[in-house]
């Protein structure tokens, strides 16, 4: 059976932006860059970019395009024993599949009630109370929340829908949709963000510089870590991605392409959330810091309270807000579920059909603990521990055994074939020493801390 490829580059680049922007761009980054010296953490940001995400992502692409498999049979192909290390990163992706699938059906739920802004004027109440029924106890797994549980299954559908039909009618097909569509989302809700009277005061804290803070490591840790999460990487799937390239592919170039409108996705994105945080401080009369807030209460909790709040347009901006969301979260879940998928027709020379329900029938099963009352406990903490222990390692593995074992110069030779800039020497040293360590760094330092 020959192996599926994409219909042009564009769709390509589209479909490897389409799983690199995701939550990561929408509730992490602004935070991150709020936390970590505001508009001077754009120079590790920048640095994390150019010496460890953009290399990675090279690597990567080079490792799918050159071994024309999953990530397990890219692994192999390049050595016998490093089969593993594929796997590695499809069990990681695979758990984050479980979890990821209900935010997308929070998402949903969020998306239908924008219309109305049906979640009422206490959203943590809603939130909580309403839709995740939360309960005390984190072993309360009977109890599914009826409405997350309807989000899943609508989530789990529509990637059923666009697995099915493979890599060009459905991945290819979907992403020349969702990603120009994400762009003119994104527009509308800067526009509308920075047209609020106060939003100048949140912009002025998301971007004023603090350069102090340069010389905190904490703060470059911050970068790499957000660089790694925001590019995929280390998750099977940019490898699973490239193995679907035309032989003659601009691998260097391509990178750099998908890297930068990530970042600029994020640092744009920053100006909506930013924004619409500064008008909702200035109308209550506080200072940002108390109405700031990250990941799911700042998406599900403070946003919807801001939207109640705006002066004109609030159903329109509640709906473009949360279609962002949907959108941009669903095309990270197709890149996962395809990671998988792929790398269980390779491993047992299964066809798509039966690998993607089988994957579908897997996933749904376990995110099914999410959608009960004690979902909430266990994406946490799943989340924290697969953030570190999956892509963090894999990174680690992949640096290794690529750079240093199989050598980088030789998948140096066949990453520089068809690329217009070429990969010099500087990638040979990003990807056996600077990854590596700055890798182990963070993998040692959140270790001491999950044990504290
Ligand atoms: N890159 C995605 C984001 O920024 C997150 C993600 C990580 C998606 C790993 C898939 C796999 O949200
Ligand atoms: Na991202």
């Amino acid at each position: 059976m020959a192996r599926e490829v994409w219909n042009n580059r564009v769709g390509f680049i589209l479909a490897a932006i389409g799983s690199s922007v995701g939550l990561g761009n929408i509730w992490r980054f602004s935070y991150v860059a709020y936390e970590n010296g505001g508009g001077a953490f754009l120079i590790p940001y920048f640095i994390a970019l150019l010496t460890a995400g953009i290399p990675l992502m090279i690597l990567e692409f080079g490792l799918g395009s050159k071994f024309l498999g999953s990530a397990p049979l890219s692994f192999k192909r390049a050595k016998k024993s490093f089969e593993w290390i594929g796997w590695w990163g499809v069990i990681a992706s695979f758990i984050i599949t479980t979890y990821y699938s209900v935010i997308v059906g929070w998402s949903l739920v969020y998306l239908l009630k924008a219309f109305t802004l049906g979640w009422g004027a206490d959203t943590g109440a809603f939130f909580n109370n309403e839709l995740l029924h939360v309960s005390d106890s984190p072993w309360n797994l009977g109890n599914f929340s009826y409405p997350v549980l309807i989000g899943l299954l609508a989530t789990w559908l529509i990637i059923w829908v666009v697995e099915k039909k493979g890599v060009q009618a459905g991945i290819e097909r979907s992403s020349k949709i969702f990603i120009p569509l994400l762009w003119v989302l994104l527009t509308v809700l800067v526009l509308r963000a920075i047209t609020l009277e106060g939003s100048i005061n949140g912009i002025e804290w998301y971007l004023k510089p603090d350069f102090s803070k340069l010389t905190d490591i904490k703060v470059w840790q911050a970068a790499y870590g957000q660089a790694f999460y925001s590019l995929s990487l280390g998750m099977a799937i940019m490898i699973t991605y490239s193995s679907y390239l035309p032989k003659k592919s601009d691998i260097v170039n391509n990178a750099f392409i998908v890297s930068l409108a990530d970042g600029a996705f994020s640092f744009t994105m920053g100006f909506a959330i930013f924004g619409t945080l500064g008008y909702m401080a200035y109308t209550k009369g506080v200072g940002i810091e108390e109405v700031v807030a990250q990941s799911i209460g700042l998406a599900f909790v403070v946003l919807p309270e801001a939207l109640n709040m705006l002066p004109g347009l609030k159903a329109l901006t509640a709906v473009a807000f949360f279609m962002c969301i949907v959108i941009a979260a669903l095309s990270s879940l197709i890149s996962l579920v395809e990671a998988f998928a792929s790398s269980i027709m390779d491993k047992f020379e299964m066809k798509r059909g039966r690998a993607v329900d089988l994957t579908i029938g897997f996933g749904l099963f376990f995110s099914l603990i999410y959608a009960t009352r004690a979902g909430i406990y266990w994406l946490d903490i799943i989340d924290h521990f697969i953030n570190t222990y999956g892509l963090i390692i894999v990174g680690i593995l992949e640096t290794v055994a690529i750079g240093w074992i199989y050598g980088a110069d030789k998948i140096r030779e066949w990453i520089n074939t068809y690329s217009d800039i070429m990969a010099g020497t500087w990638w040979n040293a990003c990807i056996k020493v600077v990854i590596p360590i700055i890798l182990l760094y963070i993998v040692y330092t959140d270790t001491l801390s999950n044990l504290a």
